[in-house]
């Protein structure tokens, strides 16, 4: 969008207006999507993230539900994540005080970093989907690959990890309206229908692996 070269330059009046635009525009729409994450700095931050978030199947207590897979998701629904933790929309303890005292920044670049490789959608469904699960697969796909950035995706998340949010949603520790509207009316019996459904499609989210163990690095 930049005027190159001596015929674009006698034009200049008409396209340095146009340019300055384009650069205000650019600017605005950057400013919108947030900042923008580097990865490497995203993987120093995430050293304490990993003793829990690097170690497969491992357990948060009271109650006992596992910690979620990060890996595949998308950076923007990670940092929407982040963001609700430190914001208060998502009342859990444990990822309150972890998010508190992260930066916009910090954000940015911790969610690159987990996010990896993005899931890629197959547009498959896992076998017959179930009733319980028609409304969900407009956002979270038949093959559990989020349709939107901001949407989580599902594909082989743990299956106690997706009931434990479903409840929450359902009973008010996490705040988010769209979510809070459709766990609302969710019976026991379809949370675990649905937990069963999605945990179970391949290819699934991953657990980051952990670089190091608790005696120090390798
Ligand atoms: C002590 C264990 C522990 C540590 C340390 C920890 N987490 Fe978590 N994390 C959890 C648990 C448990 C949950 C699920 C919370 C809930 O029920 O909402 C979670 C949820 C998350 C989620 C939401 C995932 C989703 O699918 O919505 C993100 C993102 C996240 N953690 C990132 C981090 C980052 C980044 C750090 C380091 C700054 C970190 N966590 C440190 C235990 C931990
Ligand atoms: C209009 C889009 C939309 C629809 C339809 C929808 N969701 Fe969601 N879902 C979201 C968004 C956005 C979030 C993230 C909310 C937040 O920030 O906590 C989410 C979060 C979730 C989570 C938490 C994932 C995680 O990693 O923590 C689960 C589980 C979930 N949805 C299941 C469902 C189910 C089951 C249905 C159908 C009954 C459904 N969703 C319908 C948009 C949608």
């Amino acid at each position: 969008m930049r005027a190159r070269g001596g015929h674009s330059a006698r034009r200049a009046g008409v396209l340095m207006a146009a340019a300055v635009a384009c650069v205000f525009a650019g600017a605005a729409s950057a400013q919108d999507a947030g900042p923008v994450g580097d990865a490497h700095r995203g993987k120093t931050l995430s050293y304490t993230c990993l003793g829990c978030h690097g170690v497969e199947s491992y357990k948060n207590a009271y109650p006992m539900y596992s910690v979620p897979k990060l890996g595949g998701q998308r950076p923007e629904y990670l940092a929407a994540a982040l963001h609700g933790y430190r914001e208060g929309d998502r009342s859990q303890f444990t990822m309150h005080s972890q998010a508190s005292t992260l930066s916009d920044q910090d954000i940015a670049d911790i969610a690159v970093y987990f996010a990896g490789k993005p899931l890629v959608a197959t547009g498959k469904a896992n076998g017959t989907l179930p009733q319980a699960a028609q409304l969900c697969t407009s956002c979270h796909g038949l093959d559990g690959v989020a349709v939107a950035p901001m949407y989580p995706s599902l594909a082989g998340q743990h299956e106690d990890y997706i009931v434990r949010a479903l409840e929450e949603y359902r009973d008010g520790g996490r705040k988010n309206p769209i979510m809070k509207g459709f766990a609302a009316n969710l019976k026991a019996e379809d949370i675990a229908v649905i937990a069963r459904y999605y945990s179970r499609i391949m290819p699934a989210l991953r657990t980051e692996s952990r670089p190091y163990t608790r005696f120090g690095e390798p």
